[in-house]
């Protein structure tokens, strides 16, 4: 995984990720999507698009409880009380993504899934191990559902839809950004030789993310045109 490279990069503190975080969902709050002018989604899109949608409508609805317990451990480890409160503000943009989305869907005539052999995946592997482990599961989730919004973006004839993706686009860099810098904090004290293993590892779990993605959401790729090295080339750098 690559850390964005396209800004001033400076990591930020937990207190201007979470008050970062905090701006954004009231500004999203108030940049009200227009869901009074609402237009029906054509059949033969909402057949492209509904069980993709419906898979990633539930990746983004984790309640984020396992995740929540191991930023307060780290929290209470390091004194570092504001990054606790920025996971929680993280996760309420999720949450809202997660809203908008499942609106959308119940507006297009698609239900909510409750499972999927995917999502079980990435939750039984976000459960397990470390915080680390868990952010390095997270943010390679992240940086390919970012993409993966990007595609339906291109691909949807629908406004809403087209603005739905474009925030969470926009959000889901961010997110990214902060999984990052936690990362590297966390790793700060490691040799060369064990970073350079770890960064392979992670590395090896993106591209193995992205393939199963690329694969199983293939229809909507194609029809925004998206070849797997387009795809993978965006994960890698996020940006
Ligand atoms: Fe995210």
């Amino acid at each position: 995984m690559t850390v964005p490279t396209n800004i001033n990069y400076k990591p930020w503190t937990s207190k201007e990720w979470k008050d970062f975080f905090g701006s954004r969902v009231r500004q999203h709050e108030l940049e009200e999507i227009p869901w009074d002018k609402w237009i029906d989604l054509n059949e033969e899109e909402q057949h492209l698009i509904a069980s993709s949608l419906q898979e990633f409508q539930l990746g983004q609805a984790s309640d984020g409880r396992v995740w929540t317990k191991r930023a307060r451990q780290f929290a209470e480890a390091n004194g570092d009380y504001d990054y606790l409160e920025a996971v929680k503000t993280f996760l309420c943009q999720e949450r809202l993504h997660s809203h908008q989305l499942a609106r959308f869907m119940a507006l297009s005539g698609i239900p909510q899934r409750k499972s999927s052999v995917l999502d079980g995946v990435f939750r039984i592997m976000r459960r397990v191990g470390t915080l680390e482990s868990s952010i390095v599961v997270l943010v390679s989730a992240e940086c390919v559902a970012r993409v993966y919004f990007i595609a339906l973006a291109r691909s949807t004839q629908h406004p809403i839809l087209a603005k739905i993706c474009r925030h969470i686009v926009d959000d889901e860099y961010h997110h990214i950004r902060f999984q990052h810098e936690r990362l590297s904090l966390i790793r700060a004290e490691r040799s060369g030789i064990f970073s350079a293993v770890t960064r392979f590892l992670d590395r090896m779990f993106l591209r193995g993310t992205a393939f199963v993605v690329f694969r199983v959401h293939r229809r909507i790729f194609r029809r925004a045109g998206m070849q797997w090295r387009e795809f993978y080339s965006l994960c890698k750098t996020t940006s």
